[in-house]
């Protein structure tokens, strides 16, 4: 049973359910009560949500906890996975735009980079986007699909727009704390990923996330800032559940709010 130690609010409300159909749902509690914690057992319910397909918690258990220091609190409430929450149409117009805004910056020949040996990404390319090929569809699906699950008040930084060749990975970090604010959230196209994340206190900690095509994702509050996350570069580290997970290529749009 998990058992997760927290000093944030409890809210008496159930646990978030999470899966296609009730996005809705999810949409409204999470509008209503963004920055509040609750206290999850999902895996105890009798109806597990959708979402927890995608998490492999087994190395989330009490005989590895964390080291006690205020920063070991957490809520697994804290990184959301929305499946299929972009359809193929969006996907492919999301793909295609990306595309043509790295053709636009770095030029038709494509290149990646290795990274430095200490690096803590390689075999990518990437840059940032304010303005797009066809802004107004664009805007429009990030209002609809992203910036409304979130307060209005939040400003966001621009696109952060990543490629990853299928020999590309990306090694355990938390995103840059002193401009970007509690939530960092993730468009998934073309191949699925696996996503590591570990407590900052002990790297024995940790959970998998699967990241599928079409996947919206999103750190926030005690994940954003209690765990670091990575993405295996090796293809036999890249496994869900013990199941190796195809490492292909893959685009990801990464959306940051600016620290206030
Ligand atoms: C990053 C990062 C994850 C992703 O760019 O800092 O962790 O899903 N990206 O591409
Ligand atoms: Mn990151």
């Amino acid at each position: 049973m998990l058992k997760i130690s927290y000093t944030f609010f409890k809210l008496t409300i159930p646990p978030l359910l999470l899966s296609v159909n009730n996005n809705n749902n999810f949409r409204k509690r999470f509008k209503q009560f963004p920055f509040c914690h609750h206290y999850i057992n999902d895996t105890n319910a009798q109806n597990p949500p959708e979402s927890l397909k995608y998490f492999d918690y087994s190395h989330i258990n009490s005989s590895i906890q964390p080291n006690q220091s205020n920063q070991s609190n957490f809520s697994l409430d804290d990184f959301i996975i929305l499946p299929n929450h972009f359809t193929s149409l969006e996907q492919e117009f999301l793909l295609d735009q990306s595309l043509k805004k790295f053709k636009r910056i770095l030029g038709k020949k494509v290149t990646y980079k290795d990274g430095h040996f200490d690096g803590v990404i390689h075999g990518y390319r990437e840059c940032q986007s304010t303005h797009w090929d066809d802004d107004k569809k664009m805007n429009e699906i990030f209002n609809k699909k992203i910036f409304s699950l979130f307060p209005e008040n939040l400003r966001w930084l621009p696109v952060h727009l990543l490629e990853l060749t299928n020999y590309g990975g990306i090694k355990a970090h938390i995103d840059n704390v002193e401009y970007s604010g509690n939530i960092v959230a993730g468009v998934c196209l073309m191949s699925s990923i696996v996503m590591r994340l570990r407590h900052i206190n002990n790297p024995q900690f940790y959970f998998d996330a699967l990241l599928e095509p079409g996947c919206l994702y999103i750190q926030r509050d005690s994940i954003r800032y209690n765990f670091t996350h990575e993405i295996p570069a090796n293809p036999t580290e890249h496994k869900f559940k013990g199941n190796i997970i195809p490492k292909l290529h893959r685009i990801s749009l990464m959306f940051r709010n600016l620290k206030e």
